[in-house]
């Protein structure tokens, strides 16, 4: 069955546009509601695998609300946060003033395309996306995006949905995908199809082993692939070169 979100080609940033406008306000509950607060323990590994040191310039595609975004400047990092829903950057900016220190604006949030950084080659120490290269119109675009702004020597780490290598674990987890989620979704943020989202976008999308593929054909070094939940979620890193 399609999804009223999720469509082929040069759609597909306008619907993916329209589903974080509508959710935005809820997203950070559902968040916590639907993985049972587990993924702020995944965001807290992508932080720990950057290992940002002294001066180091950190780039949060796909931030959304900013969870990993401000993980990376509390750790030290001068961090930007790129995301082109003004809807989720706003619930980020809101989330940036209640902090006292907010008048040192870091991170420091831009609306911008992931697929078409605004930035030149070679600026940043550490490139992030969390859950987002699922929705990009091309995620190998985005990888060479992030891949081109990296400097030698940065860590490129992505967190998303994954696809479990067993095949009966895998069966579970799309029936909890299909079923539970969107349930979650209409209860609480009274849309189901933006949770069914999750599912049909993560269909269309190769997931850990093809990322892993493409950081190895861009020739990074120490390539890995990190599964959470026996493949549920999944970490990539990789190092340019
Ligand atoms: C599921 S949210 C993830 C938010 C945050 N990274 C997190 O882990 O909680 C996906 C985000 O990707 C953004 N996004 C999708 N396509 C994008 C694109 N082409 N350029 C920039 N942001 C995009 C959406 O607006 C949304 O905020």
């Amino acid at each position: 069955m399609s999804n009223e979100f999720y469509a082929a080609g040069e759609q597909r940033a306008a619907k993916v546009n329209d589903l974080f406008a509508r959710i935005a306000r809820r997203y950070d509950f559902l968040n916590d509601l639907q993985s049972f607060g587990l993924h702020r323990g995944w965001k807290r590994r992508v932080v720990r695998l950057a290992q940002i040191k002294p001066g180091d310039r950190a780039l949060d595609l796909c931030c959304g609300t900013g969870d990993i975004s401000f993980a990376l400047a509390k750790d030290g990092a001068q961090t930007t946060g790129l995301d082109f829903s003004p809807q989720m950057l706003e619930v980020a900016a809101q989330r940036q003033n209640k902090n006292p220190k907010s008048e040192i604006r870091n991170p420091k949030f831009l609306q911008g395309d992931a697929q078409q950084l605004p930035f030149g080659a070679e600026e940043f120490d550490v490139v992030t996306v969390g859950y987002g290269l699922r929705n990009l119109t091309s995620w190998e675009r985005g990888i060479d995006e992030m891949y081109r702004v990296a400097k030698p020597g940065a860590r490129l780490i992505v967190l998303d949905f994954g696809k479990p290598p067993n095949a009966l674990w895998r069966a579970l987890y799309f029936t909890h995908l299909q079923l539970s989620v969107p349930l979650i979704g209409l209860l609480f943020c009274g849309n189901a199809s933006a949770y069914a989202y999750i599912l049909e976008s993560l269909k269309h999308y190769p997931a850990q082993l093809a990322v892993a593929d493409k950081m190895r054909a861009l020739k990074m070094k120490d390539v890995r692939v990190i599964n959470l939940l026996g493949g549920a979620m999944a970490i990539n890193y990789g190092e340019k070169v």
